[in-house]
């Protein structure tokens, strides 16, 4: 049986040798994992580790400041810092799934190296857990956050990793998250990806582009929220739809899908079962607020032999 509070105490023993004098770093990202980690991590170091919310142009709504609350409410403090441009130049004009994930990692790593030298610090945290070790083993898919499987040295990147949840599947993540007093916002956040919101952009990812399913998200989570969903999310297609105009003239314009599934551990999920009426709802408000979206679809796939995110 898994005891979170002997957990906390183990971890938070171990990152105290291995740190010792030095400082640590920990990029929060909005999800669950990573607010283990830096809330632990501030137990265990307390001053020594410096929080980032490194604003890749890629998070949901409000993400950033949404983080830096739920974390001042718990007595730390998360710096923001704002490296869109640099993602969004590494993402110009690429489509392939495994070649945007390579070219956000790439990019993901020399911003974290770069923070890591101008904060002094000798440690990068890292909140990977079992679920993505074991399917980048699989070859499912190359985990953004799985250096050392991908064949890449997190050392060329000048960083030290530290993993402590690598052995954790989500719930146990959510139960020592409960432990560490993290508020309910944190808890039981839906799980998100490190590469955000190039994940759910098939095709290139633009600014505008992710400002279309960012909005669309914002509705789903705002229509699903009751449900509790494992994960809930709108997905931008990337092809165009053939719709009418209010005058019946032709017009062409964005598809959005909406995924919402169910899942332990994220290893396999099967799709929410949504009522007539919520699909209704979702579809009717996001086609009338999001600026060119004109066909809203829900996928039914479960996993496998879909993935949950689309690239
Ligand atoms: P898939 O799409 O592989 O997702 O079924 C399984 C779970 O992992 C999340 N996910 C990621 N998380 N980096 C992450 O930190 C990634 O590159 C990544 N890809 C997928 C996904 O949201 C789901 O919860």
């Amino acid at each position: 049986m898994f005891d979170p509070q002997q957990f906390v105490a183990d971890q938070t023993a171990e990152m105290r040798s291995v740190v010792g004098e030095e400082r640590a770093l920990v990029a929060l990202s909005g999800g669950v994992d990573s607010a283990v980690v830096a809330a632990l991590a501030h137990q265990a170091i307390g001053d020594q580790l410096i929080s980032l919310f490194i604003d890749d142009g890629l998070m949901r709504e409000d993400e950033g400041q949404m983080v830096v609350d739920a974390f001042a409410g718990v007595g730390m403090e998360v710096h923001i810092i704002d490296r869109a441009d640099d993602f969004f130049a590494a993402l110009a004009g690429i489509s392939d799934p495994e070649e945007k994930r390579m070219a956000f990692r790439d990019t993901f790593y020399k911003t974290l190296g770069a923070a890591v030298r101008d904060n002094g610090a000798t440690f990068l945290l890292q909140g990977t857990i079992a679920a993505d070790v074991i399917e980048t083993q699989r070859g499912v898919k190359t985990q953004h956050n799985i250096l050392e499987q991908i064949g890449l040295d997190p050392g060329s990147y000048g960083l030290q990793m530290l993993e402590p949840l690598r052995e954790l599947f989500k719930p146990e993540v959510r139960q020592v998250a409960a432990e560490l007093g993290l508020p309910e916002t944190i808890c039981q956040r839906m799980p998100f990806p490190g590469p955000g919101l190039a994940t759910r952009v098939v095709g290139e990812v633009t600014p505008e582009r992710v400002a279309t399913v960012r909005a669309a998200t914002v509705i789903v989570e705002e229509e699903l929220v009751e449900l509790r969903p494992f994960q809930a999310f709108a997905v931008l297609l990337n092809d165009r739809a053939t719709g009418l105009t209010d005058t019946k003239q032709r017009e062409f314009g964005q598809i959005i899908v909406v995924r919402s599934v169910e899942s332990e551990d994220a290893m396999t999920a099967v799709p929410t079962e949504l009522s007539w009426n919520q699909l209704q709802r979702l579809q009717e408000r996001i086609c009338a607020e999001v600026p060119g979206v004109i066909k809203v679809l829900y996928d039914l796939t479960p996993k496998p032999p879909s993935t949950i995110e689309y690239i």
